[in-house]
């Protein structure tokens, strides 16, 4: 069996890494990786694969940025030519960014199967670009690996036929189980004892100049109880120069790899952001995490974990901070089939189906 896995941002190379080596152990697979080259810089990208032990990708399609309706059609354009002359058995997408929808729209028309990995999630908000990308990739999909039961739940309210629908565990937590190690063992490397960590570069956050500037001011109050280090997304540099905005008491870095933002979470007296996958690391790692969103699509988190949804409301964050300071601190049960295993599962699917 030939199957293509399609993967071109960031968030979604931890995803990959773990479905790749479920189905290398498995007899008659070849395997294709096409990178749409979505993230494209270094930090944003190379470094991942290195260290998620990550062949390089078979294809990079090298599409870069653009506006939305640009690097989906680039993609499909680009795409459609390899799927067409290698003719996958079936392609399997990751999470929730447009590499995914682009993949999913024109594997729905070529006739190719389609597998969707992290499927089901649902913030309820098609204000969020991700939002859009998900329903869409859902209704396409013929395989839908779901993370959590409320994946299950949000599908089948879809009119998703369950037979379709296969839960099989948090694919990101594969990556992390099998880091953890190498994160727990980095040296301190000149970081303080007690520290805030931050993202942030959820387009409703960071490019309307109000938001940011409000954010950028919320954490400077946060500064008064401890440093914030905050690598910043390259989306999220771009803004502040724009907005001439200067975030001098916040300690900015750059982007970082993926086991030096996990040895970073591990040690994190808590976690600011508006990553989604952030909200999981931190529930695994049992790191307090307050969400600056007003919705997730992992309400898992919240309802079993360790994170808190704090908005943009600028009190809720002081407030919860300081409770996080006091020791009062979420008790979190780790969430079903966060187990280490998920790629397993998704690569026994994949063979049998
Ligand atoms: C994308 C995903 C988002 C995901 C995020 C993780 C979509 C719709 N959005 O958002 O779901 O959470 O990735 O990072 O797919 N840039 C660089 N170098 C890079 C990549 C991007 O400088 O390697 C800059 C470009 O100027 C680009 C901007 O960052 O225009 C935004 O990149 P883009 O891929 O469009 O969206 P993200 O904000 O990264």
């Amino acid at each position: 069996m030939n199957v293509f896995h399609i993967v071109g941002a960031r968030p979604n190379f931890m995803k990959v890494a773990p479905v790749l080596a479920g189905l290398r152990a498995r007899r008659n697979i070849t395997q294709t990786l096409v990178h749409t080259g979505q993230h494209y810089d270094v930090n944003m990208s190379d470094v991942f694969f290195q260290q998620l032990g990550i062949p390089a990708p078979d294809i990079n399609l090298a599409v870069g940025s653009g506006s939305h309706a640009k690097q989906t059609a680039e993609i499909m354009v680009r795409l459609e030519q390899v799927v067409t002359d290698r003719k996958p058995d079936i392609v399997l997408v990751y999470g929730d960014v447009n590499s995914t929808v682009a993949t999913a729209l024109l594997c729905a028309k070529l006739g190719v199967r389609l597998g969707h990995v992290e499927s089901g999630l649902r913030s309820f908000d098609r204000t969020m670009p991700e939002e859009i990308n998900r329903i869409i990739t859902d209704q396409l999909a013929d395989l839908l690996f779901t993370p959590s039961e409320d994946g299950d739940e949000n599908l089948r309210k879809e009119g998703i036929e369950p037979a379709r629908v296969f839960r099989v565990g948090n694919v990101m937590i594969d990556s992390l189980v099998r880091l953890l190690p190498a994160a727990r063992n980095m040296k301190r490397n000149g970081w303080p004892k007690h520290f805030a960590l931050v993202t942030l570069h959820r387009p409703s956050n960071v490019d309307d100049s109000a938001a940011l500037r409000g954010i950028l001011d919320s954490l400077a109050e946060v500064v008064d109880e401890l440093p914030v280090i905050f690598p910043i997304h390259p989306r999220t540099r771009q803004r502040i120069l724009k907005f001439g905005l200067n975030p001098d008491r916040l300690h900015l870095v750059e982007p970082l790899p993926y086991v030096e933002f996990l040895a970073l979470q591990t040690r994190a007296t808590v976690v600011i952001t508006d990553s989604g996958g952030i909200q999981e690391e931190t529930t695994y790692l049992d790191v307090p995490c307050l969400t600056l969103r007003e919705n997730t699509e992992r309400p898992i988190t919240v309802s079993m974990g360790t994170n808190v949804l704090v908005g943009s409301d600028r009190n809720k964050l002081q407030t919860e901070l300081l409770k996080i300071l006091r020791g009062e601190t979420k008790k979190r049960t780790l969430p079903p089939l966060w187990d280490g295993h998920a790629g397993e599962r998704i690569a026994d699917i994949v063979c049998r189906t």
